[in-house]
C-alpha cells in the first residue's frame, strides 16, 4: 500500500535506507559477518569469466556490478542487454558463468537467453527480487534482493537492492580467495544507508532543481566518467522513462566526439563528481558545454565538492557511490514528471515486467 504517499515510486525511494539495512542483515551470519551460500561462491570463483545478462535499470545495475566483482573478486565480467545476447553471441570463456539480474525474474529477453545457455550446459545465478519467479526457478542460484514488492513501473529501490548484493556477492567471493581490502562493507554499507536517508529528507531541494533545470526543457543529458557514467545512463532512463524528457547519459570524455553539437543555450547537463581520480576532468566537461552555453546542474560528493556545485550528496566509498548518487536522479526525474502532469507511477506504453521478446 502506498499509505499517504502520492506515488509508488516515491514510497519506493524512500524505502531505500531501510532495504539497504534489510540486505546487511539478510546476508550477515550470527557473528556478523557477510555470508553467501558456499554453493554459489565456488560457482562465482570457479568461473574464468562471468556474464552478467539483463535489461534496462538491471542492466545498469549490472555495469556497476562489473566494477565490484572486477575490483574485489578479480574475475573478469562482461555485461550485456539481454535482447542483443541471443543472436550476438559473444565468444564464450571455457568456464563461464552467468547472472541474470532482474527485478521481476519475468523478463523474457533475459529468459531467452536463460534458456539457452542452460541448454549449453553452463551455470546460471539470478539476482532477483521475486522468490520463486520464472528466472529465479529455472537458475540453478538464486540470489534474493529483499526489497519488498517494486509497484511503480519505474525501478528504484531494485536498483540499489541489485548493487548491495553485488556488492556483498563480490566482497564474499574475493574473501574466500583470500582478497584483503582496507574496508569493511557492512560499515560501508551502514554509511550508505544514512546517506540515503540524508537525501531522502533533502526532497524540496531536489524538486527545486527538477523545477529550474527540467519544466520546459526538451532535452537532458547526464554526464559523468567512470562509475558516475553508469549512474548517468540510469538517471537519463529514468527521466525519459517518466517525465518524457529526451535525455542521455554520456561519458563526459565522448561528449566532444560528436555529441557536445547538441548542446545549445539553455540545454540541462547533469553532471556527477563522485570519483576523485576523474573529479578534475570531469569538471573540465561541463566547462567544455557550458562555453556552449548549457546550463550545469554539479552533483558532487562531500570532499570533492568545489565553488557553484548545485547538490552536494554525503560522503561514502568511492566505489559504493551509485547506490547514493542515484537518489537525487531519482528524485529529480520524480518531479520533473510530476511538474509535467505525468502519471508517474504508469508511465505510457510501459508495463512493469516486459514478457514478450
Ligand atoms: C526501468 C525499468 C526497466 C526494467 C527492465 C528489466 O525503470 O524498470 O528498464 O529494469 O524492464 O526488468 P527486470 O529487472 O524485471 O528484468
Amino acid at each position: 500500500e502506498k499509505g499517504t504517499y502520492p506515488h509508488y515510486m516515491l514510497k519506493e525511494i524512500d524505502e531505500q535506507p531501510l532495504v539497504t539495512r534489510k540486505i546487511i542483515q539478510a546476508y550477515q551470519n550470527d557473528s556478523g559477518n557477510l555470508t553467501i551460500d558456499e554453493e554459489i561462491i565456488s560457482a562465482v570463483n570457479d568461473a574464468d569469466r562471468i556474464y552478467i545478462v539483463a535489461a534496462g535499470t538491471s542492466y545498469h545495475a549490472g555495469l556497476v556490478g562489473k566494477q565490484f566483482i572486477e575490483k574485489l573478486a578479480k574475475i573478469p565480467v562482461e555485461v550485456h542487454i539481454a535482447s542483443e545476447f541471443g543472436y550476438n553471441m559473444p565468444i564464450l570463456s571455457e568456464k563461464p558463468l552467468f547472472i541474470f539480474i532482474s527485478q521481476s525474474g519475468e523478463t523474457a529477453d533475459s529468459r531467452a537467453v536463460l534458456v539457452n545457455v542452460t541448454k549449453l550446459g553452463y551455470k546460471t545465478l539470478t539476482v532477483t527480487n521475486v522468490p520463486g519467479s520464472t528466472l529465479s526457478r529455472e537458475a540453478d542460484y538464486t540470489l534474493l534482493l529483499h526489497a519488498g514488492p517494486e509497484i511503480a513501473v519505474a525501478s528504484t529501490k531494485a536498483y540499489t537492492a541489485q548493487l548491495a548484493v553485488l556488492a556483498i556477492l563480490a566482497e564474499v567471493a574475493g574473501a574466500s580467495k583470500g582478497f584483503k581490502h582496507e574496508f569493511d562493507l557492512v560499515q560501508e554499507l551502514g554509511i550508505v544507508a544514512n546517506g540515503m536517508e540524508v537525501l531522502c529528507d533533502a526532497k524540496e531541494e531536489f524538486e527545486d532543481i527538477a523545477r529550474s533545470f527540467l519544466s520546459t526543457t526538451r532535452n537532458a543529458f547526464f554526464i559523468g566518467r567512470g562509475i558516475d557514467y553508469y549512474v548517468g545512463l540510469e538517471g537519463s532512463l529514468k527521466l525519459k522513462e517518466i517525465s518524457y524528457i529526451q535525455a542521455e547519459g554520456f561519458a563526459g570524455g565522448e561528449l566532444k566526439h560528436g555529441t557536445i553539437a547538441l548542446i545549445e543555450n539553455g540545454t540541462p547537463i547533469i553532471a556527477l563528481a563522485t570519483q576523485e581520480s576523474v573529479n578534475l576532468s570531469i569538471r573540465g566537461n561541463v566547462k567544455e558545454v557550458v562555453a556552449r552555453g548549457a546550463n550545469p546542474c554539479i552533483i558532487s560528493m562531500k570532499g570533492l565538492e568545489m565553488d557553484g556545485d548545485t547538490f552536494i550528496i554525503p560522503e561514502v566509498h568511492e566505489l559504493l557511490t551509485p547506490l547514493i548518487s542515484v537518489i537525487p536522479l531519482q528524485l529529480i526525474a520524480y518531479y520533473a514528471a510530476l511538474h509535467r502532469d505525468c502519471d508517474v507511477d504508469k508511465p505510457r506504453n510501459l508495463a512493469k515486467s516486459v514478457t514478450v521478446e
